[in-house]
């Protein structure tokens, strides 16, 4: 303002000269961009939004937000007229000019991506005169849900390896014990892709007893918004993991079959000991019958040779002797005593 001091003249032209001069300094503002970065999510809407300063109406400026590098013309308000000259904001732009009246527009892209983050640049120009405010889109991704790989044992423990994909900007991985304290891991960085993700490894050893409750967190710094994962493995995994204890049982089940074994064989070899000796009471049982029958109940027929009844052996001969050769086969077989034929 500076520039409009009015001076005290008196003539009429002069008087003319200098109301034309205050409708000049009249259309002089400022414009004013957000104080913060404008934060967005890949995928949604964004609002840059500048105003003027002092308060006044905005209605019949031209507006024009420019991209700062690459430096180029994102969206342009003229007349009634809107244009988007840059090829990749192409229908995803508009100027909200809701507000203009109040001297508030705003540049709202839609479906932001990670390539729209940068500083722009939003004109507002009536006549002659122009200004221009600089607002900032920083664009946030969260990633997906951490993956947990077991890799392998290795140096004494299991190694775990934790991953997610899709985060921007680059996110802060850490494994955590239950306590919630870092624990030491290889993390593993990655460039960006071409959408401009970035994917995040990290890896731990964990040890006996330590892999209880263990977590992996991966942090946004932008958004401070974290994902994680819950890892338990209990105490009993990593002793399995020693191969001793892996042997250990399977020793126990060679025992276990051979005194198995053992015990089969003896059971078989007392089985076979007792059916002979079984068999060696119904032999006795039967000549005892026998000679029952023939030596006293048909003793009155048979007899004929004149054999006294003190003498077993010549006077009931037949159907016994058969039988107790049989006994002595199974006690020979033994290599026990044959015996004897009383
Ligand atoms: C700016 O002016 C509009 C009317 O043009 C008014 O509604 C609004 O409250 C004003 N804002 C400030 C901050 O003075
Ligand atoms: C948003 O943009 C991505 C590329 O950045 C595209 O693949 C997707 O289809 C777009 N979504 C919509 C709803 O336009
Ligand atoms: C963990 O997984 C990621 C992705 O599969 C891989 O790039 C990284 O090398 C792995 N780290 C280890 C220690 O295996």
């Amino acid at each position: 303002m500076g520039r409009c001091l009015v001076p005290r003249l008196p003539a009429l032209p002069v008087c003319l000269a200098v109301i034309q001069l205050l409708s000049l300094c009249s259309a002089e503002f400022a414009v004013v961009g957000p104080p913060e970065p404008i934060l967005a999510m890949v995928g949604e809407d964004a609002d840059l939004p500048c105003h003027l300063s002092p308060n006044m109406s905005a209605e019949n400026m031209e507006l024009m937000w420019v991209r700062r590098s690459p430096r180029q013309v994102v969206h342009v308000y003229a007349h009634g007229q809107e244009d988007t000259p840059a090829e990749e904001f192409r229908g995803r732009t508009s100027i909200i000019r809701e507000d203009v009246t109040a001297g508030k527009a705003a540049l709202r892209i839609r479906n932001v991506s990670v390539s729209d983050s940068g500083i722009y640049q939003c004109y507002f120009q009536d006549g002659d005169f122009y200004a221009k405010a600089q607002v900032e889109l920083q664009v946030a991704a969260l990633g997906s849900d951490p993956h947990i790989d077991m890799t392998g044992s290795e140096a004494g423990g299991i190694r775990v390896n934790c991953t997610s994909a899709g985060w921007h900007p680059q996110p802060q991985i850490q494994w955590r014990d239950a306590r919630g304290q870092s624990l030491p891991s290889e993390a593993a960085s990655a460039a960006a892709d071409r959408q401009g993700f970035y994917a995040a490894s990290a890896s731990v050893i964990l040890e006996g007893g330590s892999g209880e409750g263990v977590s992996c967190v991966i942090r946004n710094p932008l958004l401070g918004q974290e994902r994680s994962a819950r890892l338990s493995i209990p105490g009993a995994f990593f002793r399995d993991t020693q191969p001793w204890v892996v042997l250990l049982p399977l020793t126990l089940v060679l025992h276990a079959v051979l005194l198995l074994c053992v015990i089969c064989f003896l059971w078989r070899r007392w089985k076979r000991i007792q059916a002979a000796f079984q068999e060696r009471g119904r032999e006795h049982e039967l000549r005892e019958k026998q000679r029952g029958q023939s030596c006293s109940g048909t003793g009155s027929e048979a007899p004929k040779g004149g054999q006294g009844p003190g003498s077993d052996h010549v006077s009931c001969p037949g159907p016994a002797s058969q039988p107790l050769l049989a006994t002595n086969r199974i006690y020979s077989e033994f290599g026990q005593e044959v015996p004897e034929s009383s």
